[in-house]
């Protein structure tokens, strides 16, 4: 099926099945759900919908591939080469995955292509660890040999959220492949399309059949029966903080599956008054901004130093009044719509909650254009770390200024928060970089930069942010269990 509203804008759907034992298949209760463009908030098309006799179906196929010898038997090096091919038949697909993104997701296609481009760096960084992770001998007392191994967890459940729906696949299921796991996936409702399509590249890539399966379907339904099985081993979850207690809740109630979490943030950006100013403008507004401000790292509270306030709001007033917003498959289009009428709702009310708690909206504050979910950079100033906007997730492109005075001060309001995901920092002094680094409790600190991300780098929260880390080599331990073994010599 191609839609064809506009000739530039023809894009190849895929698969709308279910991805169970590499066979696609309707659910069990037949049911189907539709997928909406976010652009228009015109239906795409429908899919299949998993609910929890298909996840019963999945977790079968995946339990069975897990213990079949194909999988079990199969060397370290070879699942790495299924992921490098996975990344290659990624990239050769590319233009087609980056259309079916943006049509689901709304992104600007030039977005989706950088997704694609940590997509395919993300496959083949842990492509090239599968044969890398190994345990240790230990020199016991006694007569004894004792050694380590590094064994997969066994079946993974894994679900995924909407705002990078390619990109938050791979970063799961590359590190559950390469340590030898099978995995039960299930994408967000709101972008179900691309993460089938690479279904389709999985099979083709060689993948035994139940090593990776995926299901479209709703949280309370498909995704709380992943949280609650008895025979899943691990859950992976990104998502709401909301959400994250819930299944965490549900892990422990059943069988004490091991969760790890990457829930949202309320992430400090702050800017001294000796930064490069234009760069900390232009990187704040990055911070914010980036992905319609669907980020669970977005630099979402912007402390700016009292000094340099008044000139930064300005100006950033003014860079954001500049954003272009429209079709996200318009070159020009730096801003597409929200995912969804209820986060559109829901970041209306927090914009009318920020004027009612009396901060000064300078900016936006309305909707944009007269279809899909698009909403107007918004930049509020004179904000109030104690103000609703400055503690809650608004999920959406809502800048909110607050001043400080000192660095002893900004650390402690950039403390003050349950999160602890991300923060910045713009400063030329060295001194004060160090400072917030080392001071705020956050997982990734970035200092005159925002958003860097890299397959290598480790990613997650403190506090209410998370717990576990995506990425990097510290990922493997969450998805290896150590099997200490002793043999009498
Ligand atoms: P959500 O947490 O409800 O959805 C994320 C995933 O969890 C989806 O796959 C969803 O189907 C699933 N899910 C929902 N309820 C579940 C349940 N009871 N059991 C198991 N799985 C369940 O997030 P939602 O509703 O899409 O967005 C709400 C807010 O969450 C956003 O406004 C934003 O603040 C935050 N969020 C944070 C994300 C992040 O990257 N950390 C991503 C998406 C949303
Ligand atoms: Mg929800």
């Amino acid at each position: 099926m191609v839609t064809a509203t506009r000739p530039e804008q023809q894009v190849k759907i895929g698969p709308t099945k279910l991805l169970i034992n590499n066979e696609w298949v309707e659910s069990v209760s037949g049911k189907r759900f539709e997928t909406i463009n976010p652009a228009t908030g015109e239906v795409i098309c429908d899919v299949a919908e998993a609910d929890a006799p298909d996840v019963d179906k999945a977790v079968e196929a995946a339990r069975a591939a897990f213990n079949s010898r194909e999988w079990r038997n199969m060397s370290a090096t070879r699942r790495g080469e299924l992921l490098y091919k996975l990344a290659d038949l990624i990239e050769q697909n590319i233009d087609e995955l980056a259309r079916l993104e943006t049509l689901d997701n709304g992104k600007p296609l030039h977005s989706s292509y950088g997704d694609l481009k940590l997509v395919i760096a993300c496959y083949r960084y842990y492509a090239g660890w599968a044969d890398k992770v190994q345990g240790k001998t230990i020199p016991i007392n006694g007569p004894y040999f004792c050694y380590t191994r590094h064994e997969p967890v066994g079946v993974v459940g894994q679900i995924i959220p909407w705002n990078f729906p390619l990109l938050m696949q791979a970063w799961k299921l590359s590190p559950a492949l390469a340590t030898g796991n099978t995995v039960v996936m299930k994408t967000a409702e709101q972008t179900p399309l691309s993460a089938l399509r690479v279904g389709e590249l999985i099979i083709e890539a060689g993948f035994p059949p139940g090593v990776v399966n995926i299901l479209s379907g709703y949280g309370p339904t498909a995704g709380a029966a992943i949280a609650r099985h008895m025979d899943i081993d691990k859950l992976a979850f990104t998502g709401s903080t909301e959400v994250g207690h819930l299944v965490m809740e549900a892990a422990a109630k059943s069988n004490l599956k091991r969760v790890t979490l990457e829930l949202g943030g309320k992430s400090p950006n702050i800017v001294f008054a000796d930064a490069d100013m234009d760069m900390a403008i232009e990187g704040a507004h990055h911070s914010l901004f980036f992905n319609q401000g669907q980020c669970c790292n977005a630099g979402s509270r912007l402390f700016v130093e009292e000094k340099c306030y008044d000139d930064f709001v300005a100006k950033s007033v003014e860079k954001a009044r500049q954003r272009t917003v429209g079709d996200p498959f318009d070159p020009n289009t730096k801003q597409g719509p929200q995912i969804d009428q209820e986060q559109f709702d829901k970041i209306m009310s927090y914009i009318e909650s920020g004027m009612r708690e009396g901060a000064q909206m300078l900016c936006g504050g309305h909707r944009w254009g007269d279809r899909g979910f698009f909403i107007e950079p918004t930049v509020f100033a004179n904000v109030k770390n104690e103000m609703k906007i400055a503690q809650e997730e608004i999920f959406g492109p809502v800048m909110s200024i607050i001043k400080f005075k000192d660095i002893d001060e900004v650390i402690h309001l950039a403390n003050t928060t349950m999160y602890g995901l991300a923060a910045g920092v713009w400063t030329k002094d060295i001194t004060k970089a160090h400072a917030i680094a080392n001071n705020v409790r956050a997982g990734t600190v970035w200092v005159n930069c925002y958003h860097v991300f890299d397959a290598a780098a480790p990613f997650g929260g403190f506090k209410q942010s998370g717990m576990g880390r995506e990425l990097g080599e510290y990922c493997l331990e969450h998805y290896t269990e150590v099997k200490t073994v002793t043999i009498k010599l």
